[in-house]
């Protein structure tokens, strides 16, 4: 059962459809932020995100590269990990739609409502965007367009099969109005509830006939299920809900909080309820719909330039520079213009000046006034008890701030408290106190304070940064294992004795007009990149264990029998025999020999391949060649001395 001290949050899953950008980067890193937040607060968090990798619009960018739908996705989700990793997303697990405990959960989710008869079979007649995989009637399009992208929308008619959401009017109303937070921000709720849901709920048409690449409906496989009825079940699956092992749905279901962006709120808020209801499962605690990341206006929505492609940013500012901006901008619910400008300000004003210089003036005054060893504290006057004051109640602010995961607001409070320190210091003079050898204990008062306060604020900031935290602790001695929420209850008193280390400043000062004409520079990094890994992923060898090796059963075969194949004019049927057995067997070597020299040849037979169907003939196994590729010259692996057919090849 789930409890108070569980945390299950997730992001969207995104399409495998093109790159991520700054704008993908927004959810992930904001849930990221809140998983870490509550692991810190002694939760037991589960924080999933993924890829959704059926529908129309996968398939038709997959030809467009030449590729099948399934190798298409495999390289995009490379990416996907590929970035997430760069962030240091703590995800515990990530979905792929095409993961077959997920297919699996679609097509029971299908049968069981079909059995219910929430869905029956109609026609659906009507327009349909593809990039946004979204039905809309004609009143819906904007100047006759899809209301959410701007692009033209299909024309299509066809078989489908309707989920009976108008059933469920009622409940969905009185959901909304029992659970006043089940979607915030308010404004978002207001306008899907009184422009999508009191006007009244239509059915949906959850199949589709004209393409393929999707679930196919377990009852009618002409058909493959709706990719959002697909892609919402994800956070059930990523739980191993329906399946062997269900722990996990059981520990953290129902979620407390789905991330997602404004365009995509109204699937959370509307099919996603009343998919659950009709399955009878609880719902959800929250939808969290957060603004867009815009750029002169535009949502963000291709890698344009450098300022758009997260890679770039991470590799150029660091992870934390750029978790720290958007943790900043944070669900403000309205759209945040982004622009280089702002980006490199934000860094240089609050990174290297609030806290950077936090940190290294304090450093820095330990080391020369006091050997490099952090004082115990002496004196208390107002402005020490000031800012303990601060520091005693900055932890519960911030647990009350990220219970409704305000990540902006949580972060500004803590850069509060940074920025009072930076404060008192200007207030204290330290350098005029070390002048005067009677203030000496206040001097020690204040590195201490300084240097305990720092401390608090580190070990908050661990949930929104993932390099700079340990730095911190490192320098004034703290080590570099998580300090922990229950250390920072209360400004501590006893936090002294420690040997300080200056070293680098955490984050050098920007040149403004140099990284902003960068940033607005084109370029192909991340493709680059990836490429790069793939590459390095080639050149290194990749060691098989002896069990994994011998799990190939390798055979002696005897070639009694060859022929050519009609209208195949590489390959060769041949029928061989190992030991008590004989089998069919085909081999694209009709280039290279004639069927009747290969007769009565010893040959290696590799035996426990599945079956597999060449131009209608079964062939069961296959007959290892060497291959030289640059002179296009092939010979079969033949036995060089007398040896029973059958025997193994070890
Ligand atoms: O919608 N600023 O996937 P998706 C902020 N597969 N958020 C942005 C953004 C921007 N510029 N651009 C995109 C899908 N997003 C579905 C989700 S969930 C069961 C299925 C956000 O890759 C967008 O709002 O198109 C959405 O929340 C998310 O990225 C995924 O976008
Ligand atoms: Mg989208």
């Amino acid at each position: 059962m789930k409890n108070d001290k569980t945390y299950y949050i997730t992001t969207p899953i995104y399409y495998a459809s093109g790159r991520l950008t700054v704008g993908h980067c927004f959810s992930t890193v904001l849930a990221d932020i809140c998983a870490r937040f509550y692991r810190l607060n002694g939760h037991d968090v589960f924080y999933a995100t993924g890829s959704d990798e059926h529908g129309l619009k996968i398939a038709k960018v997959a030809k467009e590269h030449n590729m099948t739908p399934q190798q298409f996705v495999d390289k995009t989700v490379d990416e996907f990990k590929y970035i997430w990793e760069k962030l240091h997303i703590s995800y515990d697990k990530f979905i792929r739609t095409t993961d077959k405990h997920h297919v699996k959960l679609v097509e029971d989710v299908y049968n069981k409502l079909f059995e219910s008869g929430d869905i029956y079979l109609s026609e659906y007649e009507g327009l349909y965007c593809v990039p946004c995989e979204t039905f809309y009637t004609e009143s819906q399009l904007v100047d006759g367009k899809c209301p959410d992208c701007g692009r033209p929308v299909e024309k299509t008619k066809e078989e489908s099969y309707f989920f009976k959401m108008s059933k469920y009017q009622k409940f969905l109303e009185e959901h909304f109005e029992k659970n006043p937070n089940f979607l915030v921000p308010e404004s978002r709720k207001n306008e899907i509830y009184n422009n999508f849901i009191k006007p009244g709920i239509q059915d949906l048409c959850v199949s589709r006939t004209t393409f393929d690449w999707g679930v196919k409906l377990p009852f009618n496989d002409k058909h493959v299920a709706y990719v959002w009825i697909d892609a919402l079940l994800n956070y059930l699956s990523v739980l191993g809900y329906g399946g062997e092992n269900q722990a996990d749905y059981e520990k953290f279901w129902p979620c407390n909080v789905h991330i997602v962006g404004r365009d995509i709120s109204r699937f959370h808020c509307i099919i996603w309820p009343i998919l659950l209801k009709a399955l009878d499962l609880p719902l959800p605690k929250q939808i969290h719909s957060t603004g867009f990341i815009t750029l002169k206006g535009d949502r963000i929505s291709k890698s344009k330039s450098n300022g758009f492609n997260p890679l770039t940013l991470v590799d150029k500012y660091g992870a934390d520079a750029l978790r720290y901006y958007l943790a900043k901008e944070g669900p403000i619910f309205n759209d945040i213009p982004y622009t280089a400008e702002q980006f490199i300000n934000t860094i240089n004003s609050d990174l290297c000046n609030d806290l950077g210089n936090l940190v290294s003036r304090t450093l820095a005054m330990i080391t020369q006034y006091n050997g490099g060893t952090i004082p115990a504290p002496k004196v208390k006057d107002e402005e020490e008890s000031n800012i303990i004051r601060t520091c005693n109640e900055i932890l519960a602010k911030c647990q009350e701030l990220m219970s409704e995961q305000k990540v902006n607001d949580t972060i500004n409070a803590i850069f509060a408290v940074i920025r009072q320190a930076n404060k008192y210091i200007d207030i204290t003079e330290p350098w005029k106190l070390s002048k005067d050898p009677s203030k000496k204990e206040k001097l020690d008062t204040v590195l201490y304070t300084l240097s305990e306060t720092i401390r608090i604020c580190t070990t908050l900031l661990q949930a929104f940064m993932v390099e700079t935290p340990a730095k911190i602790f490192e320098k004034f001695g703290f080590g570099k294992d998580k300090q922990t929420f229950d250390s920072i209850k209360e400004f501590s008193f006893d936090n002294h004795g420690n040997t300080v280390n200056k070293g680098d400043n955490l984050f050098p000062r920007l040149d403004v007009k140099k990284e902003i004409e960068f940033l607005d520079t084109p370029t192909v990094a991340v493709e680059k990149k990836v490429e790069e890994k793939e590459e390095n992923k080639a050149n290194t060898v990749e060691f098989v264990t002896i069990d994994e090796f011998a799990k190939t059963k390798l055979l002696v075969g005897k070639i009694i029998n060859s022929e050519r194949v009609e209208g195949a004019d590489k390959l060769l049927k041949n029928t061989v025999k190992i030991g008590n057995e004989t089998r069919t067997i085909c081999s694209g070597i009709a280039k290279y020999y004639k069927p009747e020299d290969i007769i009565g040849k010893s040959v290696v037979v590799v035996s426990n391949l599945p079956p597999r169907k060449l131009r209608g003939i079964e062939s069961q196994g296959m007959l290892l060649c060497a291959v030289d590729e640059e002179k296009d010259e092939l010979s079969l692996v033949t036995i060089d001395r007398p040896i029973a057919d059958g025997s193994e090849v070890c």
